[in-house]
């Protein structure tokens, strides 16, 4: 089974009397454990797509599957709970809680799944061993550097074990350098974990780290490329 699969999804944006069609036609199978990225132009719709997956927003037509449910019929209060338990998000703005310290805002999402605090500080230890900051622990993000912000930001996407991570323009806001780091950790997390990753990035370092890549221009999908032969897509 896909991880993610969307039929026939169309977004429209209404902007005073003007209709923005920002994705027509959409047809996609996401393969599980694997490593996508979405590529395309500034405006192509690469946000509004991460968003529906994401369950952050609604299509306006067609059926988008995440994880086998049907999201497009769930209630606003069965999408939050299905976000906090099966999705993962990593912003370009790192979006981390600037009063809470790099060990809260990963502790965060396990709050919200009420994981008893024995259960959390032991997840929590871990997942900052993993992304290289148990020294930083107690450091807000304001004391922290962009790349360290955004390993904070990835052990919290993943602390609460989340079948599907989902990252928009990860590295747009980090050198060159810290970019191929935070995208080496990023694969390397999503290996030893075992999560499907799906990002959206003009970033050539990104794009040629991915497993397969999504080609999106002016809200339709014009290209998609897996990069391991013989792997069938859905499997
Ligand atoms: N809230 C909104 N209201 C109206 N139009 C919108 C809204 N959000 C996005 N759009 C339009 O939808 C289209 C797709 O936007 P989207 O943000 O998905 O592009 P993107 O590929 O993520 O671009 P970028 O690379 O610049 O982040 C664009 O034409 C944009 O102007
Ligand atoms: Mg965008």
């Amino acid at each position: 089974m896909p991880s993610v699969e969307l039929r026939q999804v169309g977004k429209i944006y209404h902007l005073d009397a003007v209709a923005v069609p920002a994705l027509v036609d959409i047809h996609l199978q996401i393969r599980p454990h694997c490593f996508t990225v979405i590529s395309g132009p500034s405006g192509s719709g690469k946000t509004t797509l991460l968003n529906l997956i994401g369950c952050i927003d609604r299509a306006d037509s067609g059926t988008v599957l995440v994880a086998g449910h049907n999201v497009q019929q769930m209630s606003d209060d069965a999408l939050s709970e299905f976000r906090a338990r099966h999705l993962g998000f990593i912003f370009q703005n790192f979006n981390l809680l600037p009063v809470l310290s790099a060990y809260e805002n990963i502790e965060y999402p396990l709050l919200l799944n009420k994981v008893p605090a024995a259960q959390r500080k032991q997840r929590v230890g871990a997942l900052l061993d993993m992304v290289g900051l148990s020294e930083r622990a107690h450091n807000r993000p304001g004391q922290l550097s962009g790349g360290q912000r955004q390993r904070v930001a990835i052990a919290r996407a993943l602390a609460a074990a989340p079948q599907l991570v989902l990252a928009d323009e990860p590295t747009a806001n980090l050198d060159s350098q810290t970019g191929a780091a935070i995208i080496a950790l990023m694969r390397k997390m999503q290996k030893e974990l075992q999560v499907t990753f799906v990002f959206s990035s003009h970033d050539p370092q990104v794009q040629a780290a991915a497993d397969d890549t999504v080609f999106i221009r002016d809200g339709r999908i014009v290209e998609v490329h897996q990069q391991l032969p013989g792997v069938e897509v859905g499997a």
